[in-house]
């Protein structure tokens, strides 16, 4: 018998340590029994660093959907799998059962194919967080196509960035979204991104918002028609266990985007196995994740990992701020909520406002809370384990990356002891390191360094969609036979990780990675622009929050100063969308260089930090004299 849900911390080590001594072994028992094969692998892994090359299961054929859906119908069929509920909390949830969701997903890729959808085709999808979404991706997996959901948040250039890279057959999106009071107009954002991206066929719209959209002859069809007279089955197309299954674009510090790449039959043994332990999923319980589906943790811990299980997911369309600071409360209260995830930047908001909102609610449903995307402050922490578990339930404060698939370092809840701001102890199958700048692990405890992976593990990327180059100079460049993190981590006295924050030019904010590179970019496309540099500085909500020093051109000089910086926020959330947004933008006529004409990101972000008390020697600069100038005129 395979280890599949670890219940105490004995049990825990005794598993990690044989998932380190003979991985192999490990998963290959948990692939076998508890998940549905075609057909089995000729080998468990294959794997070379140095090209980089991994490959999981390799030879096997199956079909996630089977896994998700198919398979849980005679045994619990008529439980719910997903369980909308509306931005609006006078619309009734909806509670779609596996049954049901068999239905509709077959229906949904009936249509694809129907459309001219095929194995290995990309589907790019851009839609609020409504059924159809989670539904839409499982019916490309379920005729093999290969999804690339784009968060509804980026703005036109940014999809169609997207859609370019992987060079989209079909778009599928919606007449708009709510968000809260508000609605938003996403096919015309669709409309205005596709007049770039000549290898988009159909558009498939959802009706969500009722408004009066137009739909483009030959292009554009409405989805609900098109459903209404599909079948109802639809045959699963079997895949080999490294087939792509989807691509998620993911920040750089530089470039464009990088589509990350993710294959089948690791990531969903993974995936699975990762959300069973991590949030101690029983049958009976009713799990919700806040995330946006666009981002992989909904991939993997709305859709994928918990239908894996045959568990009840939560799928909410709305935001914690609407109608009022209580909804996710009410909202936990209403479906006795077991499991919560969300991130700390929604913490801290919540956090702020009046505790009422909390208190006025049942919560004594919940077991298990999580966290994920950024550090957790230790305030957050005691607030959320205070107010909202009651100091009842555990955290588990969820380290991992799009990159990896799946929660890397994580407590396994009413097992490992927690500890405020401390992701903790690896999962199973994961063997990090530290390392120095030199290239050499760090080994013992009460040691900092940066996070890297020794081994594979099932679910990680296996490349960046057309570029692999990239992927290997990003990833597998920066030490011998590893896969570098971008992240900073200290280890404690017992061997407990802290991730510390970034050590690249991503910058997180509101738990949303963003690269510097493509928000300068933006920035230097305005008129007036000659040069700039962001750099993240702390921010109580939002974790960073973004600073940028901007240079202006001389016919920019006479310019009024704040049209500016509203003009340039404008072109950033026009070019990456209002998340990318900066919150001070200081206009500068210098910018801190070394010798080779770099700019000094370190001085900036510590000005940016007003933390003036070490800013290092900065005689070798180019230009020493602008950062006092900086300083001075500093807002
Ligand atoms: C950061 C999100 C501290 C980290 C799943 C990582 C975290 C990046 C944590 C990946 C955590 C994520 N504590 N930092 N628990 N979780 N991060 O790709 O810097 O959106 O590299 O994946 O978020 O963000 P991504």
């Amino acid at each position: 018998m395979s280890n599949y849900h670890i219940k105490h911390l004995e049990e825990y080590f005794q598993v990690y340590r044989r998932s380190v001594r003979n991985p192999e072994n490990f998963w290959e028992e948990i692939a076998e029994e508890h998940f549905l094969w075609r057909k089995k692998w000729n080998n468990v892994l294959e794997w070379d660093f140095s090209k980089p090359e991994v490959k999981w299961f390799s030879g096997a054929q199956l079909n996630i959907t089977e896994n998700c859906i198919d398979r849980h119908l005679h045994v619990r069929g008529n439980k719910t799998a997903i369980l909308f509920e509306p931005n609006n909390p006078d619309e009734a949830a909806e509670h779609i059962s596996y049954l049901e969701l068999h239905k509709r997903v077959s229906k949904f890729a009936n249509v694809l194919k129907d459309k001219g959808i095929k194995k290995g085709d990309r589907v790019v999808i851009y839609l609020p967080m409504i059924p159809e979404l989670a539904i839409s991706l499982l019916a490309c997996a379920r005729i093999g196509a290969v999804h690339s959901v784009v968060f509804a948040g980026f703005s036109a250039s940014a999809l169609a960035t997207r859609i370019q890279d992987c060079e989209a057959k079909m778009v599928i999106t919606s007449d708009g979204s709510y968000r809260g009071a508000k609605t938003i107009d996403l096919k015309g954002i669709v409309d205005e991104a596709l007049e770039d991206c000549p290898t988009v066929e159909k558009v498939l719209v959802a009706k969500r918002i009722h408004s009066d959209i137009k739909l483009k002859e030959n292009r554009d069809e409405w989805l609900q028609p098109l459903l209404d007279e599909a079948y109802g089955d639809c045959v699963p197309e079997i895949v080999d266990s490294e087939d792509p299954l989807f691509i998620l674009y993911t920040s750089g510090s530089t470039g464009k985007p990088k589509g990350m790449m993710h294959t089948t039959g690791g990531y969903m043994v993974y995936s699975a196995y990762s959300f069973k332990n991590v949030f101690q999923y029983r049958e009976e319980d009713v799990y919700w994740c806040t995330a946006d589906i666009g981002w992989i943790t909904g991939h993997s811990y709305i859709v994928y990992g918990p239908l894996a299980n045959g568990a009840t997911t939560v799928m909410f369309e709305g935001v914690p701020s609407y109608p009022d600071y209580g909804r996710f409360w009410e909202i936990v209260q209403k479906h006795k909520v077991t499991q919560f995830y969300t991130a700390p930047t929604a913490i801290r908001a919540l956090a702020k406002e009046n505790i009422d909102f909390v208190t006025k609610y049942d919560l004594s449903s919940l077991k298990v809370l999580g966290t994920v995307g950024e550090p957790i402050n230790e305030e957050a922490w005691h607030w959320y384990n205070d107010h909202v578990g009651e100091k009842n339930c555990p955290i588990v404060d969820t380290w991992w990356q799009t990159e990896t698939g799946g929660i890397m370092i994580s407590p396994i809840p009413f097992s490992t002891p927690t500890k405020p701001t401390y992701a903790t102890l690896p999962l199973p199958g994961i063997q990090p390191a530290l390392m120095d700048e030199n290239g050499k692990e760090i080994k013992g405890n009460q040691v900092d360094g940066r996070l890297c992976i020794k081994y594979p593990w099932p679910s990680m990327a296996r490349t960046i969609w057309g570029n692999h180059q990239r992927y290997k100079d990003t990833y597998f460049s920066a030490f011998e036979n590893m896969y570098f993190t971008g992240d900073g981590a200290l280890r404690d006295e017992v061997g407990y990780y802290r991730i510390t924050g970034r050590v690249d030019d991503v910058i997180i904010v509101s738990g949303h990675n963003l690269g510097t590179a493509p928000i300068e970019d933006a920035i230097n496309e305005h008129p007036a622009v000659a040069e700039s540099a962001i750099v993240g500085f702390p921010h109580d909500i939002k974790g960073n929050a973004l600073y940028g020093f901007v240079i202006l051109k001389e016919t920019g000089e006479s310019r009024d100063r704040n049209n500016l910086r509203n003009e340039i926020n404008q072109q950033i959330s026009d070019k990456i969308g209002p998340i990318a947004k900066l919150n001070k933008i200081q206009f500068v006529t210098g910018l801190p260089k070394t010798r080779s004409g770099k700019i000094m990101r370190r001085i900036l972000r510590k000005i940016a930090s007003n933390d003036l008390s070490n800013l290092g020697d900065t005689s070798t600069l180019l230009n020493p004299e602008v950062v006092d100038q900086i300083i001075k005129e500093k807002l």
